[in-house]
């Protein structure tokens, strides 16, 4: 894996032998814990949803003690032998959550996005940046095979220096139900931008090299979701884009275009990430593929990856990172750069200007 560990600012008492683990929300946390049950020496000894029977019935089925399905995560973190959390919460919960967690001295792995709002993410970063915990953020399409094996690529400087991305995920018909969290501002902090946009721009981003983003503009839409919701007779709160375009600039002169959408007119789905550099290009979605010319002729390159999936890795590294005291490949100050890119792209497509990114 393409990491270069830093230890943590002080070093904490001896890391533990064995890890032990709490799981907060059970949806997508179902993924984390398949990733923790494959390691070795790794106990998830609690979880929480706010649902009490989800909470039973998950635990049953995970093997967790029922006694350890708690409904508040206050009650998860006052379990003496925890050493770190899995935050996987609708996305307006994560900051509050993951400083708590933090707080009590556990580790976290947060999932995406960092937080709802760009204060709340700032609010944890502040936190997470004066612990001595590790905080990791989800950002599961690092630690593919594929993505860890472009990144090689890169580093190597296979393709030179790396000056435009293009990236996005978009759905011709993929919007969550009306009314729930996801479709929620306060909740959720946007639509497909802040849910899946994050995915996209979060890999071209990191696979440019992390380059210090300066502005954003966008156009961003909620043009067919009132239609579709009124025309399905199914009320409740919408007041998300379902779609948006962006144009991030960086302060080494390199640029991503960006794309998402949950409701939109276009022939098919689609995940794609591409960046783009003086001596070849690459994409990582949808398939992996290089692309140089030698010679006087095109030539590309489809390495055969080794089949990793994202979330075993990055839970395998997060673990990692606790049991060696080291900085996680994508850090509080990643989750914090990528909310202040999507921050400013919700605020360029509310102004119709282009906005500075501080
Ligand atoms: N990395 C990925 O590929 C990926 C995929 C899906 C979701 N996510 C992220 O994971 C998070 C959860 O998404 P989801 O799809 O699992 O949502 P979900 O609505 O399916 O599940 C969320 C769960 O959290 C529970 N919950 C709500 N409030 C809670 C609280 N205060 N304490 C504990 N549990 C609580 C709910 O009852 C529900 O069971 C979101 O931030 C989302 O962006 C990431």
């Amino acid at each position: 894996m393409a990491v270069r560990p830093r230890p943590l600012k002080s070093a904490e008492s001896k890391p533990p032998a064995r890890v032990n683990v709490g799981i907060i929300g059970t949806g997508i946390g179902g993924a984390h814990f398949d990733g923790y049950s494959k390691l070795k020496n790794v106990r998830v000894v609690g979880l929480v949803d706010v649902d009490p029977a989800r909470g039973k019935s998950v635990a049953e089925r995970w093997g967790v003690p029922v006694a350890h399905a708690f409904t508040s995560h206050q009650d998860l973190l006052s379990l003496k032998e925890l050493d770190a959390v899995s935050v996987c919460t609708p996305n307006y919960l994560h900051a509050q959550i993951a400083i708590d967690a933090l707080n009590a001295g556990k580790h976290v792995i947060c999932e995406k996005p960092m937080a709802a709002t760009l204060a709340q993410a700032n609010e944890l970063f502040n936190v997470a940046k004066k612990s001595d915990k590790v905080f990791m953020m989800g950002y599961n399409n690092r630690y593919r095979g594929d993505t860890q094996l472009l990144k090689k690529y890169i580093e190597a400087g296979e393709l030179g220096d790396l000056y435009y991305g293009k990236c996005g995920w978009v759905r011709r018909h993929g919007a969550p139900g009306p009314g729930s969290w996801f479709s929620t501002k306060s909740m959720s902090g946007g639509g497909p931008l802040i849910d899946l946009g994050v995915h996209a721009l979060d890999l071209a981003w990191w696979l440019m090299g992390k380059p210090k983003p300066v502005s954003a503009s966008a156009s961003v839409f909620n043009l067919l979701m009132p239609q579709e919701w009124e025309r399905l007779g199914r009320p409740g709160t919408m007041d998300v884009e379902d779609a948006a375009v962006a144009h991030i600039r960086f302060a080494n002169g390199a640029a991503v275009l960006l794309e998402v959408s949950w409701l939109l007119h276009t022939p098919k789905e689609s995940f794609y990430c591409q960046v783009m550099g003086t001596k070849g290009g690459a994409s990582a979605e949808p398939e992996f593929r290089i692309c140089q010319d030698k010679h006087g002729a095109e030539v590309d390159l489809t390495p055969r990856a080794p089949n990793i999936g994202g979330h075993p890795a990055e839970i395998a590294h997060f673990v990692q990172c606790i049991r060696t005291n080291t900085q996680p490949l994508s850090t509080a100050e990643d989750g914090l750069l990528v909310m202040k890119m999507l921050d400013a792209i919700y605020r360029s497509g509310e102004s119709g200007k282009a906005v500075t990114i501080r």
